[in-house]
Parts: structure tokens; sequence; C-alpha cells
């Protein structure tokens, strides 16, 4: 593994750009943050899908300042290398310029977090250029926002056709606004290729194809802990549902027949 060796910074994560590939996962809790930093993961999102994985939301629009905050100070305490990025969550940014700042310094001042990201292209340029004015690092994300669920009318992959010069155009404002890096998602492999080789921030994928400077995933997707529907994007490494499930139920039969606890697990 090469990779920073030291804490990661956002001088680093732009440096990178065309060097080593940026590997960024999701964690939303002590435990998981601390396995993720010591596996070597160069940043750790807060992601706002900690609506969906972590609070049984339908989607990520509930989720609030507080309960990012909430997460993210538990992340913070696990994380000792990584970049720890918290995301702005739906209706923390969209009012005003001055609502934008005001949230992004307390997301920042009280969960510890050093980076926020933000839904959004070329119209959430102003609010990017004033966070980043009061020296707050940006990720901006653009192609599937999802925020912006009821207006694409569910998860669809962006940029195909005609829309490609739209997401382009957001590429380049977001990188103009100062964003030091953009999240792609679910955007067309060659639209994903030609936005990393135009801009000079990287670019970081999900569901993006293999040319950007850098991949994210959600680390329960990773981990296999989801049945039923799983995105196109979406690898699996190991089984954790199926493992945690023969873990509990073994523990529920133990318990039922006698057998836990034993001697051994007993005081003498
Ligand atoms: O909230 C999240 O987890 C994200 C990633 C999927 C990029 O925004």
């Amino acid at each position: 593994m090469g990779g920073c060796m030291e804490k990661v910074t956002v001088p680093w994560v732009r440096e990178q750009k065309g060097k080593e590939k940026i590997t960024m996962l999701t964690a939303y809790d002590f435990i998981f943050a601390g396995l993720v930093d010591e596996a070597g993961t160069d940043i750790i999102l807060v992601g706002d899908s900690v609506g969906n994985v972590m609070l049984g939301y339908p989607n990520t629009l509930p989720v609030t300042v507080d309960e990012m905050i909430h997460h993210t100070k538990a992340v913070v305490k696990g994380a000792k290398r990584a970049l720890v990025v918290i995301d702005m969550p739906f209706m923390s940014y969209h009012e005003s310029i001055e609502q934008a700042k005001r949230n992004a310094g307390r997301m920042i001042k009280e969960s510890g977090a050093e980076v926020v990201k933000l839904e959004g292209g070329a119209r959430m340029k102003d609010v990017i250029r004033a966070i980043v004015d009061i020296d707050i690092p940006v990720m901006a994300h653009i192609g599937l926002t999802p925020q912006s669920v009821h207006r694409m009318g569910g998860y669809k992959v962006q940029g195909k056709g005609g829309a490609e010069a739209m997401l382009i155009e957001d590429a380049k404002a977001v990188e103009e606004a100062g964003a030091f890096s953009v999240v792609l998602e679910a955007v067309p492999r060659d639209t994903a290729k030609k936005i990393t080789e135009m801009l000079s921030i990287p670019t970081i994928g999900i569901g993006a194809g293999p040319d950007c400077d850098g991949q994210v995933l959600v680390l329960q997707d990773l981990l296999g802990f989801f049945s039923g529907f799983r995105p196109k994007f979406v690898k699996s490494y190991v089984n954790l549902r199926t493992e945690t499930e023969r873990g509990i139920k073994s523990y529920i039969d133990e318990v039922k027949s006698g057998a836990f606890p034993d001697d051994e697990h007993s005081f003498h």
C-alpha cells in the first residue's frame, strides 16, 4: 500500500491528482471509523447516507445538522490518519449564503471534521465560494445528487446524452468556485473520464468508472450488510449480513438451550 504516511490533509488530497488513487469510505460511528482508518483509507466521509443506512429514513432528506454533528463527533474520535469530511444535509445550505456559512461553520466547529461536502453544481457556486472564503475546504458532489431524488424521479444515472454538457459545466463551476475535490456519482464512464482530464482538482467517483482520481463507497455496501436490490456500481467484498445473522442466531440458540454461558464464560 502506498498512501500518505502521516495525517491526510486537504493539500495532500489535491496533490494526488493524476498520481495515486484516493480512497474514500463512509463511516458513521467510532468503531467503524477506527477500522476504516487503521486499514488505510485516505478520506472518511460522514455521508448524509447516515439517514438511510443508520437511521432508517427512506432517503437522505430528513437528516438534520444535529444528526450529522452527532455521528461525526464519534467518527472523528476513531479517525487518526484519515481526512474527515462531513456532509451538509438537505436545507442546511439552500436558504441563503449566510445560512450556508453559519451551518458549515457550526458543523466544522462542533464535529471536529475538516471538510464539508455539499451537493449541486453551477447553481451552488456562490455557496461554495462563500464557504471556501471562510477557510472551510469544500468537497463538491455532482451527477446523481441524492438530495434531488424527487426532481430526478429516482436514483438514475446522470449526464447521459444531451445532459453531458450540463454536467461538464457543473464540474467546471465547482472547480472555479474553489472546491478542492468533487464527487461524481452515477455518471457514464466516458463522461467521468472527460471531466477528470479536464479538471485540475481530483474527482472521486461512485458509479463513475475507473478513470476518476479516487473512489468512494458506502461502507455497509462494501461489507455486504444489505440484502435485496444492489446498485450496479456496488461491490460487496464480504458478506457480513450473513455472518452477523449467523452470530446472532447462534447466541439465541445457545441461551435458549443453556449452552451459554458455559463454565469458561463464568466467574469463580
Ligand atoms: O452520503 C453519502 O454517503 C455520499 C456518498 C455516496 C458519496 O454522498
